[in-house]
């Protein structure tokens, strides 16, 4: 299946006033404004810094232009890709239980990672983001391994540069609570979504971000980095690079916000999304054998409890949760 640019002629639109796209030669171009792409490297760059008007999302760009994240080290090659994504279990599950020859979007990739794990399958994988430092990282993991099924272009959310109904998934781990509006990014990123795709995002917790608020604190406090504190800085098979990233993002980042399993079931039913699973479970006695398989939404009580138990986790990557929903027709 080939994958360049003039082969997704058919869902790029102007990020401005999504009219069609002129392409020619190496430009392409609004037909209707005087916007148009610039390509470095094979990467599209919208910048979005010309129009954007909310501060919040330009310090976040400029965050994230100094901290990639969550940035390579010299050791990451296809192989320890895959075995992390073994590890990490879900981007394994992703890549096992979905069909070939389908157009994936991952929106705010940062340096592209699970892009460029997914496309090593006979699958389109477009990585979008705010920072063009993340994405020419993830670039140029790609090119160094000649990866030919993933694509990266500069995107911001709330200027979507693709026409609805373009994508089989869409998912977005760790973005929307950077963004002044997580919702309505949410929105915006359905539209996106084929009738029946699936849709997986990655929040921050409200109770699970707990132990995170209290070691800001602490190091704010006391102006170090205490790595014992915190048990992704404690980790050996990490590198220093990573860490460093790891800290930033966690600790220093100019905004985020947090979450609850009820907000997003608000957010799923507005926007026409069935519930499929979640990690943790909303319920208790089910298990994530299969992240596209429909589990039980379980009740009011027990996503509380499910929540408070992320306050106790030892170990729940900053508080996490992940949310797996399907498009209806
Ligand atoms: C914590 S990183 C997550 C990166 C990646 N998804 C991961 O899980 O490793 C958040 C990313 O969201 C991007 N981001 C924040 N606001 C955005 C926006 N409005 N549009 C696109 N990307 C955004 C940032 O540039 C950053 O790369």
């Amino acid at each position: 299946m080939k994958f360049d640019i003039q082969s997704i002629s058919d869902i790029l639109i102007c990020p401005k006033c999504s009219s069609n796209l002129l392409f020619q030669n190496e430009s392409i171009s609004c037909n209707n404004c005087t916007f148009h792409f610039t390509i470095d490297e094979g990467i599209l760059l919208s910048n979005p810094e010309n129009s954007i008007t909310d501060n919040r999302i330009l310090k976040e760009k400029e965050f994230y232009e100094e901290n990639p994240f969550p940035n390579y080290d010299e050791l990451e090659s296809p192989f320890s890709l895959i075995s992390k994504a073994e590890r990490a279990n879900f981007p394994k599950q992703i890549n096992d239980l979905l069909p070939f020859r389908i157009r994936i979007l991952e929106a705010g990739c940062g340096t592209g990672q699970l892009t460029n794990y997914l496309s090593f399958s006979e699958r389109q994988v477009i990585g979008t983001d705010l920072s063009v430092n993340s994405l020419k990282l993830g670039n140029e993991f790609k090119n160094k391994h000649s990866l030919d099924r993933s694509m990266f272009i500069q995107m911001n959310i709330f200027e979507p540069c693709f026409c609805d109904e373009s994508f089989h998934l869409v998912i977005s781990n760790g973005v929307l609570h950077h963004t002044p509006n997580p919702e309505l990014a949410f929105q915006i990123l359905t539209k996106l979504l084929k009738k029946h795709g699936y849709i997986i995002i990655g929040l921050y917790n409200k109770y699970g971000r707990l132990s995170t608020h209290i070691r800001r604190i602490i190091y704010n406090l006391t102006g170090s980095r205490l790595d014992f504190l915190d048990p992704h800085l404690r980790r050996k098979d990490i590198s220093e690079i990573k860490k460093q990233m790891w800290f930033m993002d966690q600790y220093k980042n100019p905004h985020e916000s947090s979450h609850t399993f009820e907000e997003v079931i608000k957010w799923f039913e507005s926007n026409n999304i069935d519930f499929v699973s979640a990690i943790p479970e909303f319920d208790f006695g089910t298990t994530n054998k299969n992240i596209f398989a429909k589990q039980n939404i379980g009740t009011e009580l027990s996503r509380k409890l499910k929540q408070l138990l992320m306050v106790f986790k030892r170990y729940n990557e900053g508080g996490f949760f992940v949310v797996i929903g399907r498009k209806r027709a």
